[in-house]
């Protein structure tokens, strides 16, 4: 696609936004992309629909909700528009099809995986559940539809001590992520009972990574995901949802922070708190990172790589996904 004079005045309030995060050399192999996703966006009244890991093009560029995990899941259930194109990875767009069953869903790379959505298989939550009769099942969003349909509710990382203490039991199976199960057994009274998935990202992290990060920095705030291992949450000031992350930084405006997640998010929140000082020790996922502009332009032009879920399945995992929607933030 060519850097025309036309498409360079068009896109110019979006590099204006984007340049703090984003090399100048870069710009006119982007931009034609991001002139012709937002003009098939209007044409096929598509929206567009990324997670807060997203590069900094599709994030400022392209996405029309930029959030974490449960608002992108909130947000396809409210939207009027006729296709989803959801730039995150495959459980997301697989959770948006079930909020909004009647909408063409499609994702850019359907290769766009996740290491905890891959730890654990429906037949995996029949054995638990053959093992611990009665017990109600928490799944985690990040995991297949169906192991959703084997599970009682839902939960992301905004609400997972909330949608835990929802179900008025003393104990609860919680799957797959072994680090996020710490993190809500810390939190509440409710035994929990988990398996052994991690995040690939978020695992790399350690306690002392961040001590080490807070001895060369004594003014630094550090935010973590509750995905991290338990010595880093301690390590830090604050732990949440990455939308919570985000708002944080922007209610705060810390001088200096650590993010300890996916590093992308840093950039993509630098454009917006210019005054803040982002330090990062990059671990980027590579699923996220699937998903470039090109591949949106070619998802959406023809239609293509469409999430479809069986029947049945559908059915029983949008219960668990409308049970946790219903209890929100
Ligand atoms: P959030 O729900 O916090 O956006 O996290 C999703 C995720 O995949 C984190 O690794
Ligand atoms: Fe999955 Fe971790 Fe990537 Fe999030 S960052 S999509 S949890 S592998």
């Amino acid at each position: 696609m060519e850097f025309t004079a036309e498409i360079k005045k068009a896109t110019e309030p979006i590099y204006q936004k984007i340049s703090k995060a984003l090399p100048e050399i870069e710009w006119p192999s982007h931009a034609p992309y991001i002139y012709e996703i937002n003009k098939l966006k209007k044409e096929k009244n598509a929206v567009i629909l990324a997670h807060n890991y997203q590069t900094p093009e599709i994030y400022h560029g392209i996405a029309d909700i930029s959030a974490d995990s449960l608002a992108l899941a909130l947000e396809a259930a409210k939207t009027k528009a006729k296709i989803i194109v959801l730039c995150g990875v495959h459980f997301m767009a697989e959770t948006a099809k079930l909020m909004s069953p009647d909408k063409k869903v499609i994702i850019p790379d359907m290769q766009a995986g996740c290491s905890l959505a891959e730890s654990i298989t429906g037949e995996d939550v029949r054995m638990l559940k053959e093992k611990y009769p009665g017990l109600p099942v928490v799944s985690y969003v990040n995991t297949s539809a169906d192991v959703k349909a084997e599970s009682d509710i839902c939960c992301t990382s905004a609400n997972a001590v909330k949608v835990v203490e929802s179900l008025g039991s003393d104990k609860v199976i919680f799957l797959p992520d072994h680090y996020l199960a710490n993190y809500v057994q810390k939190n509440t009274k409710v035994k929990i009972i988990s398996w052994q998935g991690t995040c690939m990202v978020h695992e790399k992290f350690t306690g002392k990574e961040v001590e080490d990060i807070k001895k060369e920095n004594p003014d630094i705030k550090v935010i973590a995901h509750p995905e991290c291992p338990p010595d880093v949450i301690s390590a830090s000031d604050f732990a949440g949802s990455t939308s919570t992350m985000v708002k944080y930084v922007k209610d705060n405006q810390p001088k200096k922070v650590l993010l300890v997640t996916e590093c992308t998010m840093s950039d993509n929140v630098q454009v917006e708190n210019p005054n803040v000082q982002f330090i990062k020790p990059c671990n980027l996922c590579p699923h996220m990172k699937k998903i470039t502009l090109n591949k949106v332009y070619d998802c959406l032009k023809n239609e293509t790589n469409e999430i479809k879920i069986s029947h049945n399945i559908a059915e029983m995992a949008r219960k668990s996904v409308l049970r946790m929607a219903e209890i929100g933030r």
